[in-house]
């Protein structure tokens, strides 16, 4: 395991937090072993651009039908710590439909699933690190950490390109949400300036009218702004 930002203590979510309390059987109880790489991971990681198609990233245009809910549009940049844009990068997010349910089998949250909404979809970052994708804005859903316990609505990130040693994983959060304060997730991450950067801004420039709502999550992979990745 690795962690991202070891020169900032606290800014990234630790191992153990207990008030998430599924992180206390898996948070490492022995110090952890470091594996020399080998050649195939020093020469970074190798994924298949071939089977990502244009629609992929339009996740109210899987179905037949079109999904309920709130239309909304995600988008920002993908860049180092320097602002450099991150191009090319295998951007994959998933997520629970309006009702707040994910359309998996262990998701058994008394709500309805959406016919019309798999909750997924993938793409790549464009040559100034640039994304955008379409959605429908998921519902919070009750999650058993402790009585009464929802998360927060959110999307899941995954980033993996040239130069990652291992995909980064994160979840994008909606502004003005009243479950941010009472969620253990959300506030594993103890520096509360650090955690708000996974709160997207609301964004009129970029809404359609008529049509969808915008939203803008930009991911800075490393340095004094570094977007808090999960240690996976
Ligand atoms: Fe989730």
């Amino acid at each position: 395991m690795k962690h991202y930002h070891p020169h900032t203590p606290g800014s990234q979510p630790e191992y153990l937090s207990p008030a998430y309390r599924s992180s206390v059987r898996r948070a490492p109880s022995q110090p952890l072993i470091v594996l020399p790489h080998t050649l195939s991971e020093l020469s970074g990681p190798v994924f298949g651009h071939a089977g990502i198609l244009p629609t992929d990233n339009d996740l109210t245009a899987q179905h037949v039908g079109q999904p309920l809910g709130e239309r909304i549009l995600v988008h920002g940049r993908v860049v180092d710590d320097a602002g450099r844009p991150i191009p090319g990068a295998l951007l994959e997010v998933w997520q629970a439909n309006a009702a707040g349910r994910y359309k998996h089998k262990l998701d058994q949250h008394d709500a309805p699933l959406d016919p019309n909404f798999s909750g997924a979809g993938r793409l790549l970052t464009r040559s100034d690190g640039s994304f955008e994708f379409q959605t429908i804005k998921p519902g919070a859903y009750p999650w058993g950490n402790h009585f009464n316990a929802w998360r927060p609505a959110h999307i899941h990130f995954s980033l993996f390109g040239a130069g990652l040693l291992s995909r980064l994983v994160t979840q994008m959060y909606f502004p003005g949400d009243p479950l941010h304060a009472l969620d253990p997730i959300f506030n594993s991450i103890d520096d509360r300036a650090v955690r708000e950067r996974l709160i997207s801004s609301f964004d009129i420039e970029r809404t359609q009218p008529a049509y969808a709502l915008a939203y803008r999550f930009d991911i800075v992979l490393r340095g004094r702004h570094e977007t808090p990745f999960e240690t996976l």
